[in-house]
């Protein structure tokens, strides 16, 4: 029987670089004989796509706090169930951008739904999985809030461009990039309190770096506490 994998997330602010650091993860891990898989949140399945479309898209509104983070746990207790789960037990790594420190971060202290409310449903619906490690990408909101925004200005630009079937509202992923800088300064808050919190799962990395740092010191903290080295054929 194969062991069990690893469970990696990524979480931080929007724009902080998750998904460059993700790829590059994955191919240092591939490199060294891992089998690797790279999934998101809201998302990673069918149907946690769809529900991902309707949360990010600015032309959702109205939406309550609560629907909001029920939307988001709903997206993931399938995703676990679908992805996570039967990678895991196949002895797969699982790189995952965002888990439930997001909605923790987001909803709990961003929306101020507060962390209980968070960790009870994670318990109920989650089966309380848990991360073997956390990579908090920490940065002040100005900084990556300004690359996120930049960066979804190029991709709606692109898509409305090459979609010749969209007709009417073509859906954008920017709804919570218009929140304001003290949304998002309570984020980063909600952030820094988990990672105080269980230091032992959460390694806080400076974002502000250049990718190849930034990777770097990704590299040494997983090689340091999951003691991933090359893997015997
Ligand atoms: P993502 O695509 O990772 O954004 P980015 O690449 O810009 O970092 O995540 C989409 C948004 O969803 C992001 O603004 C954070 C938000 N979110 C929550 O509010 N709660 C959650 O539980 C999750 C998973 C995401």
């Amino acid at each position: 029987m194969s062991r069990r994998g690893k469970f990696i997330t990524f979480e931080g602010l929007d724009g902080t670089g998750k998904s460059t650091q993700i790829r590059k993860l994955a191919g240092a891990l591939r490199s060294a004989g891992h089998e690797v898989i790279e999934t998101r949140e809201p998302g990673g399945t069918e149907a946690g796509e769809k529900i991902r479309r309707l949360l990010l898209d600015s032309a959702t509104e109205g939406l309550s706090s609560l629907a909001e983070m029920a939307l988001m746990f709903a997206a993931r207790a399938q995703h676990i169930a679908e992805v996570i789960e039967p990678a895991l037990a196949i002895g797969q790594i699982v790189l995952c951008d965002r888990f439930t420190d997001s909605t923790e971060a987001y909803q709990g202290n961003g929306r101020r739904l507060g962390s209980d409310v968070v960790l009870k449903l994670h318990r109920l619906l989650c089966g309380d999985i848990q991360p073997d490690l956390t990579i908090l990408l920490d940065s002040e909101p100005g900084l990556s809030l300004g690359r996120a925004r930049a960066r979804n200005r190029r991709t709606s630009n692109a898509s409305q461009s090459s979609n010749r079937f969209a007709g009417g509202h073509r859906g954008d992923e920017n709804r919570f990039e218009q929140e304001t800088r003290v949304f998002f300064n309570r984020v980063r808050q909600g952030y820094r309190a988990i990672a105080a919190r269980e230091p032992e799962r959460v390694a806080v990395v400076d974002a502000t770096g250049t990718p190849g740092q930034t990777h770097r010191q990704i590299m040494e903290i997983v090689e340091r506490r999951l003691k991933l080295g090359p893997r015997a054929a």
